[in-house]
């Protein structure tokens, strides 16, 4: 219980996004900032961990991107939260297969990091890529954002309705430093915004990412300015249903919430209705979310499967479908992560 109280900071209680911040994303005790959470060694896996063919659908999707946007001479593609760096190492040697294009791209890394900093510096060798803090840096030409499970790494806010009055909920430790929930009413400025949302108006119970849209404000910013698209792939909903999603794993199996603190990762689910809200009152156009089985299959994971299972043995093809399975499936990742695609770009082309 004693490790709790370090995430307090000086403070007796904090909002839920504030205290989760500190257990994820400390400088010195966060859990991204001590360990390595990917891969089996870890305690969760992502979709470029389970097959390689899906970072490189997320590469055609750049290029195809890049086609309908005019094959523009810069072009800029900016990586939300790469992890460990495994997913665009993929991406840019498929670019390798396209000279042209390879040429023309620019590729920036946003991590918040340091120790993953590090990580991906390893994965990438020698690969031409820059880390960004600030997108100002970007002057010249489209901008393409992407990420994966970006945005449910960002702690959100949770707030509870009665009669018309919303309390934000903040967690606090007891007299034997057990962590408590409780409720104080929420700030001004946070009842404004989130009145501001149709899609929350009827919820009694309310998840809002906040921190998510102060990063995608900065992203919507630029894309606003350059033209170009942001697209959100995650673990997520489309109706909003008065769920708390606040969910801990540790070491590939579900832990309880305050247990393991800096050392189990937290996450939670999109709403990906809120996300189109949040767009499109940006003034961006927002395509319809679809699910990720549906968004790989159209970039052609099938036939890329079919080509690649030539070359293979019986046991490797075997693992090849066992893990396409697992991101396509409807019980499994297929159904349960979304894609999200919003841009400013004058197309009746483009799709997802
Ligand atoms: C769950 S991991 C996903 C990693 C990777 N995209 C993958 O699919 O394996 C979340 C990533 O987002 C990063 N991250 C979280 N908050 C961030 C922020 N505010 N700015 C930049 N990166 C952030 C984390 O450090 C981590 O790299």
């Amino acid at each position: 219980m004693k490790s709790n109280l370090k995430f307090f900071k000086k403070f007796k209680s904090l909002p839920v996004d504030k205290f989760f911040y500190n257990v994820l994303y400390d400088k010195k005790d966060g859990y991204y900032s001590v360990q390595d959470p990917f891969g089996s060694k870890g305690d969760f896996l992502t979709s470029p961990k389970i097959s390689k063919l899906f970072s490189e659908m997320i590469a055609i999707w750049i290029i195809y991107t890049w086609e309908i946007f005019g094959k523009p001479k810069n072009f800029n593609i900016i990586e939300l939260g790469p992890g460990d760096g495994d997913l665009i190492k993929v991406i840019l040697k498929v670019f390798k297969k396209f000279p042209y294009f390879n040429s023309v791209k620019k590729i920036y890394l946003y991590e918040e990091s340091n120790f993953l900093k590090k990580l991906q510096k390893k994965t990438l060798k020698s690969e031409k890529v820059e880390w960004i803090n600030n997108f100002n840096k970007i002057k010249k030409g489209p901008v393409v954002f992407f990420g994966n499970e970006f945005l449910d790494a960002l702690p959100i806010k949770q707030f509870k309705k009665e009669k018309n009055n919303l309390y934000e909920k903040y967690l606090i430790l007891d007299k034997k430093k057990k962590i408590k929930e409780v409720y104080f009413h929420a700030s001004a400025s946070d009842l404004k915004v989130i009145s501001s949302f149709k899609t929350l108006k009827n919820l009694k119970f309310i998840e809002f990412p906040k921190m998510g849209f102060n990063e995608l404000g900065k992203v919507v910013q630029k894309v606003s300015k350059l033209n170009g698209c942001i697209l959100i792939i995650d673990y997520g909903y489309l109706k909003p249903n008065n769920q708390n999603t606040l969910q801990s794993v540790y070491k590939h199996k579900k832990n309880k919430l305050f247990d393991n603190l800096g050392k189990a990762d937290v996450t939670s689910h999109v709403n990906f209705a809120l996300l189109k809200e949040f767009y499109t009152k940006n003034n961006l156009k927002v395509k319809k979310t679809i699910t990720q089985g549906k968004f790989l299959k159209k970039m052609g994971i099938i036939k890329r499967a079919e080509i690649v299972e030539k070359k293979m043995k019986f046991d490797e093809k075997t693992n090849l479908y066992y893990r396409l399975k697992r991101l396509l499936s409807s019980r499994s990742m297929g159904d349960l992560f979304k894609v999200s695609l919003a841009y400013k770009f004058k197309s009746n082309k483009y799709q997802i």
